[in-house]
């Protein structure tokens, strides 16, 4: 196995989500892991096979997108133009638009189609420095479109030089199918979706949307029980657009995540707090629904909630396909500090998606994944919109070349 020096950085480790920071660093990354991190002076003797000059460059843990929708069908610039005429997102999905939109279309959509479509936009997060990305379901709804989903899924992370979860959200909405009948949507998601596709090992986590337009926390309670007698991962889309308790119900049930939460209420961040349930905050829906209710950032802080922001990549709510956009927008927009927003897509992110133990810091013995950035400072990276960024990216510890992919 290769034994890598990569000098000549600072390191900003984001060990227990704060930067801490180390000035004129060394890393040494063994094969796909690293061996140790430190000031270049007290560096070890061991000898290096090669050693790589970062020229300054400030370096962070990979960027984790811990909750994105990015396999879909068409897309839907329509109904964004019908939102700012002002038409609500719940009055689009009644009248069966919305998510039943891109249910039909990647329905329609082959397997290959939304393969080509989906690398795109990975590669273009990619670009931006991610090199874990969550990728769920939920467009498909019925067995073979939501196997079709996850199995581009995985395809992406054999194709790619990114490692991907998969979240089944087949309990995303009531299809049209079942209209009225969401009672035996649920029962089909839990006597045949889940357990087959948990069967056919392309679920790593489950996720359901605890709505109002989607489906109640009892209905939601069910699909989250099936995951974890599956012994899967949940997590949770809730207290979006009302206040349902969705998040405090995932707390009890020790969910890895709650999604969303603009209109969650000091109860449910006391359970968040208690459980180790990350809030992942998703400021490119709360920007595209023209939203004015904040998440209670100051609540989560006092309960001690880790923090993760995403992107949330999806057609309806929040085309967005850079993460470091959203470090901007969850400053701006949500109050964090840069700080707090970069431990949200690294040490945070990780957490929500249950792989701390090998991803989201620099610390010696976790997975080689991390990007030198050319900036003066960390906070560069929630200050600049958007654009590309110079830097490089090491996955694997190897460094990663994207034109050649
Ligand atoms: O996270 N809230 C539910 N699901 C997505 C939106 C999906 C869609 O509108 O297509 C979200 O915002
Ligand atoms: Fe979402």
């Amino acid at each position: 196995m290769k034994r890598t020096y990569w000098k000549h950085c600072h390191v900003a480790t984001l060990r227990d989500g704060r930067y801490n920071t180390i000035e004129d660093a060394v890393i040494v990354t063994h094969g796909k892991q690293i061996e140790w991190v430190g000031p270049r002076g007290e560096r070890p003797a061991s000898g290096a096979d090669e050693c790589i000059d970062l020229n300054g460059a400030w370096v962070t843990p990979g960027l984790i997108d811990c909750h994105t929708h990015l396999v879909f069908g068409g897309n839907r610039s329509l109904e964004f133009e019908q939102r700012l005429q002002g038409v609500s997102y719940a009055e689009i999905s009644a009248a069966g638009g919305g998510i039943k939109h891109t249910v039909r279309h990647t329905r329609d959509a082959t397997e290959d189609a939304l393969f080509a479509s989906a690398r795109k936009r990975l590669l273009a997060l990619m670009r931006d420095g991610v090199t874990t990305v969550e990728i769920k379901s939920g467009y498909g709804l019925d067995l073979n479109s939501e196997r079709k989903m996850l199995r581009v899924a995985r395809r992406l992370g054999e194709a790619l030089p990114v490692t991907v979860k998969t979240t089944c959200l087949a309990a995303h909405t009531v299809p049209s199918e079942f209209a009225g009948k969401a009672d035996e949507y649920v029962n089909y998601v839990c006597s045949e979706i889940l357990p087959t596709l948990a069967e056919e090992r392309l679920v790593d986590a489950v996720d359901a949307f605890c709505e109002t337009i989607a489906f109640s926390p009892a209905q939601v309670m069910r699909v989250l029980l099936r995951a974890q007698k599956l012994k899967l991962p949940v997590k949770l889309h809730a207290e979006q657009l009302s206040p349902l308790g969705g998040s405090s119900m995932a707390a009890e049930l020790g969910a890895l995540s709650a999604d969303h939460l603009e209109y969650m209420t000091a109860e449910d961040a006391a359970a968040m707090g208690r459980a180790g349930t990350v809030a992942v905050l998703l400021p490119g829906a709360f920007h595209m629904l023209q939203e004015t209710r904040r998440p209670p950032v100051d609540l989560l802080r006092r309960h001690g909630v880790d923090i993760a922001v995403a992107s949330d990549l999806n057609p309806g709510t929040s085309p967005a396909l850079s993460l470091r956009l959203m470090l901007n927008m969850a400053c701006t927009l949500f109050g964090l500090t840069p700080e707090e927003a970069l431990a949200g897509v690294t040490r945070n992110a990780a957490k929500a998606l249950g792989m701390l133990d090998t991803h989201g810091t620099i610390e010696a013995g976790k997975t080689a994944d991390f990007v030198a950035w050319e900036i003066e400072r960390p906070a560069e990276l929630a200050y600049w919109l958007g654009g590309e960024l110079p830097s490089r990216t090491v996955r694997h510890g190897e460094l990663r070349d994207l034109a050649s992919v």
